[in-house]
């Protein structure tokens, strides 16, 4: 709700010229490591998609993974990590996509989800989107189902939303 919204307007600290000059890097830890604050906001992620729309968690690498597990726990869903190339030791998919700030790949283990599982992606901000798409078509591309996909924060001047319609973002706070 409007609530949250705010309380993440609060909560963001700007970083300039991060990680490159030019960059605004939005830093959200201090809505994770304050105890009430983090339990809002996972809270109102449960609430705006409800448990039963989804199967498992799945969290971008790597501040969706504090959000997702914490989801997941909560609910008591399964948790899988969308991570950067290289880290997952298995058999993957892989997307490339272009960030704000260079190139990126992502990854998922081919075997993650079970075939039509509802998947709830998790990530802490929504810029160009390229992020979010890569890891929406990685959940695809494994047999999932996406069922939402929610971040703390989106940047509407980087238009990420654009690429990633028709499907579901739910933002607790544009910007
Ligand atoms: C940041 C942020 C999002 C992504 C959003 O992650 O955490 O995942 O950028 O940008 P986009 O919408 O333009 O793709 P970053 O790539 O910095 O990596 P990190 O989460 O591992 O720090
Ligand atoms: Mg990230």
């Amino acid at each position: 709700g409007p609530g949250v919204a705010q309380l993440v307007a609060s909560r963001v600290l700007d970083v300039p010229d991060f990680p490159k000059p030019g960059i605004v890097f939005k830093d959200l830890m201090p809505l994770f490591s304050d105890g009430d604050v983090f339990r809002q906001v996972i809270d109102e992620i449960i609430k705006h998609h409800g448990a039963d729309s989804f199967d498992v968690v799945a969290g971008v690498e790597a501040r969706g993974f504090i959000l997702a597990a914490a989801v997941a726990y909560a609910t008591g869903k399964g948790v899988v990590p969308i991570r950067k190339a290289g880290k997952l030791p298995r058999a993957v998919f892989s997307c490339s996509y272009a960030l704000e700030y260079g190139e990126a790949t992502l990854e998922v283990h081919q075997d993650a989800f079970i075939a039509g599982q509802r998947v709830l992606v998790l990530d802490d901000v929504l810029a160009t989107g390229g992020t979010a798409g890569a890891a929406l078509d990685l959940v695809e591309q494994a047999g999932g189902t996406i069922s939402g996909f929610t971040v703390p924060l989106e940047l509407s001047f980087l238009n990420g939303r654009d690429r990633l319609t028709p499907r579901t973002v739910h933002a607790m706070l544009t910007v």
